[in-house]
């Protein structure tokens, strides 16, 4: 990939450094030598500059808001394709063929139930428990009931890890409609293998022992969609923590636990409830965007417009545009005229057209019309992020196992610049 290299003068003295390029001729200065070559390291907040690692599973331009799971952009793969099988893309690197479909079909329907003693696990936690508190500690759980599917190794057989991931994407799934069930005090509604992975969620979601739950193929479509849009999104807040943590040898299981988390802080995944919240409370105070952005804008507040700014993408976000088609359909096809889908536009518009958010770029992202579709399915705003994490679980399965294959794997182990004070004595 060393095509020219990048020249550093320091205190007087040249360094060069190899400008290695990628697949899509993205380029990078490999500084793997800098420190010990000049005793510099380079310092980069929130890493805006910094790549951490070579991928071959994800595609992102941001200028041009093109997003590509393997080579497939993503908008072919939400048309063509179920989630399912966008799973299995990305962990596997190829859309399944008919016996690969099979067998992995069958291998999610039989690891799609929790060990018992996990589902008593729910009767403990508090009603207001949000979701996904339980979501990280059940599934850093499941490191103490199959450890013997945790520790993924290079050399170890691949169905090892075939089962383990198998068994997080549809044990999360029964995990998420659990933990709602348990929030409304109703029974638990199990997984069945004559239901495919959407239907089951839903199914499990909203049917229950007195009123058996319609299944819309509009709606499991609609749901598809939504987890192929979520599924991988190269080097993100989460997905740098699942990697982060996996370098240390972690198993797959806390290394996802450990995604979750970073995935529930609402200037990552979590900002898909605060612009439900956002906009219910425009709702109820007859707030205006007008306001709402001005307040967006101050620097006395730490609130954001939530669903809108993104770190990569300085054009609309490819998914944020599939999803608000997706958004009308749901609607029409359940015949509901959602207010807040009517306040989210205005104030879509009205930001689009604000000097300070021209100037800095910031268009809609996943996050800003995904919830109107959720709450119109009747998915509770606490469990969005949770929709959120179903979806991106391959994406963090497929990274967790290209770091672990990555033939220059290591620990990963930042260094810092010190400011505090200097050497003094009690
Ligand atoms: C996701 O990384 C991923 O790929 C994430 C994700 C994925 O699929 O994994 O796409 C999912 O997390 C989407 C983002 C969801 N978060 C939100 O919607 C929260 C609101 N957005 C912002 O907090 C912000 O845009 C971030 C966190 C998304 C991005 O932050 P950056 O890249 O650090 O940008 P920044 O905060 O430095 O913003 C640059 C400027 C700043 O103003 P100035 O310092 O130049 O004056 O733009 C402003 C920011 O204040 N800004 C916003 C804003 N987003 C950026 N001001 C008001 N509202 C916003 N939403």
């Amino acid at each position: 990939m060393e095509k020219s290299k990048a020249k550093f003068i320091i205190d007087g003295k040249e360094f060069e450094y190899p400008l290695i390029e990628g697949t899509e001729n993205e380029r990078a200065i490999d500084i793997s030598t800098l420190r010990s070559d000049t005793g510099c390291i380079t310092l980069d907040y929130g890493y805006m500059n910094t790549g951490a690692c070579t991928s071959a599973i994800t595609y992102l331009d941001g200028e041009n808001g093109v997003l590509r799971y393997r080579g497939y952009p993503v908008e072919e793969l939400a048309e063509k394709l179920e989630f399912v099988s966008v799973a299995y893309l990305l962990v596997n690197g190829k859309i399944p063929n008919n016996s690969e479909r099979k067998e992995w079909s069958r291998l999610l329907n039989k690891h799609s139930i929790i060990h018992e003693d996990m589902r008593h696990f729910f009767y403990r936690y508090p009603e207001h428990a949000h979701p996904m508190a339980i979501l990280s500690a059940m599934v850093v759980s499941l490191s103490a009931f199959y450890p013997e599917l945790s520790q993924h190794r290079p050399e170890e057989p691949e169905e090892q890890l075939d089962i383990a991931a198998a068994r997080l994407i549809s044990m999360l799934r029964t995990i998420a409609a659990f933990s709602y069930k348990k929030s409304i005090g109703e029974p638990f509604v199990y997984p069945q293998h004559s239901l495919k992975y959407c239907e089951n969620f839903l199914n499990m979601m909203f049917s229950s022992p007195v009123i058996p739950y319609e299944i819309k193929p509009e709606i499991t479509k609609a749901l598809n969609v939504l987890l192929i849009l979520h599924a991988d999104h190269e080097q993100n807040c989460s997905t740098s923590a699942v990697r982060l943590v996996g370098s240390a040898r972690v198993n797959l299981y806390a290394s996802v636990a450990a995604g979750i988390c970073a995935l529930w802080g609402p200037l990552h995944g979590g900002a898909n409830q605060m612009v439900i919240e956002m906009l219910e409370e425009m709702r109820a105070k007859g707030i205006s965007a007008k306001e709402v952005i001005e307040k967006a804008k101050s620097r006395d507040t730490a609130f954001r417009l939530y669903g809108f700014g993104h770190r990569v993408y300085k054009s609309y976000d490819p998914r944020a545009k599939v999803i608000k088609k997706v958004c009308d359909d749901v609607l029409k096809v359940l015949n509901i005229n959602d207010p807040l889908l009517e306040i989210a536009k205005k104030l879509e518009e009205a930001a689009l057209c604000d000097e300070f958010f021209i100037e800095r770029n910031l268009y809609p992202n996943v996050d800003f019309y995904s919830g109107i579709i959720y709450r119109a399915i009747g998915i509770p705003k606490e469990m969005f992020t949770v929709l959120f994490a179903l979806g991106r679980l391959p994406g963090w399965i497929a990274q967790w196992k290209e770091a672990r294959e990555d033939c220059s794997f290591k620990i990963q182990r930042p260094r810092q610049i010190y400011v505090g004070p200097q050497n003094r004595h009690v």
